[in-house]
């Protein structure tokens, strides 16, 4: 299956309880919500006070991208904040291992992340112990960039290695996923698909509804 999954970031916060009404009643599967310190990546988004008004509002997967250092300091207050599936980056965790199993303790799913920079080899530990890996395909921070085509080799890679030992390991891309390159993301091998400016920047329903319709080619 196929999960898209709205990245808020690029929403009008004046106006983001509707714009997410609007995606989950399109048809989005998950909510992605990036959370960023000004430490591990040079900008600062939302946390827990922003998480704790979507729970309100929507029944969809809170898929929350931690984009900070140490995440284990914060994992229980994610969680009572309403979140459901929690990504971490292997590059912000002194103790991986742990900090995974801290999510899954929680009654959470576990996610883990590389940079584009790190290689997917870091992740083979984690086989079978995780829900969800994060290919990052920009440089985590920023929306609206544009997604690195070097990336979706770590994707194929992985998706690869995954196969090879019968895991059926969701793959989630995030990071300049347009119309326009999102069947390359999907033939690589990803199948949670992340977009922030491909849905908010527009009309909402309608990226919505284009998006579900085409990854339904591939399902
Ligand atoms: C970047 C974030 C992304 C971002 C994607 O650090 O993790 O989730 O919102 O935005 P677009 O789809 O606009 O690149
Ligand atoms: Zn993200």
């Amino acid at each position: 299956m196929i999960l898209l999954s709205p990245s808020i970031l690029a929403a009008d916060f004046s106006e983001l309880g509707n714009a997410i009404r609007k995606a989950d009643e399109a048809g989005a599967d998950y909510i992605h919500f990036d959370v960023m310190d000004g430490m591990f990546v040079p900008n600062i988004s939302f946390g827990l006070p922003v998480l704790r008004s979507v729970r309100k509002i929507t029944e969809l997967t809170l898929d929350v991208h931690l984009m900070i250092e140490e995440p284990a300091r914060f994992l229980k207050n994610f969680k009572d904040a309403g979140a459901n599936l929690i990504t971490v980056h292997t590059e912000a965790c002194s103790d991986l291992m742990g900090t995974v199993r801290m999510i899954n303790d929680l009654g959470m799913q576990a996610g883990v992340s590389v940079k584009p920079g790190t290689d997917i080899s870091v992740l083979e530990p984690l086989f079978g112990k995780v829900k969800m890996f994060l290919v990052m395909t920009v440089e985590p921070g920023f929306g609206g960039q544009k997604l690195m085509p070097e990336c979706l080799s770590k994707v194929k890679e992985l998706r690869g290695l995954l196969n090879k030992r019968g895991l059926r390991t969701d793959i989630e891309v995030d990071g300049g996923v347009t119309r326009d390159n999102v069947e390359k993301v999907l033939n690589a091998g990803a199948n949670v698909i992340v977009m922030g400016s491909s849905i908010f920047k527009g009309d909402i329903s309608e990226n919505v509804r284009f998006f579900k319709e085409l990854f339904k080619q591939y399902e």
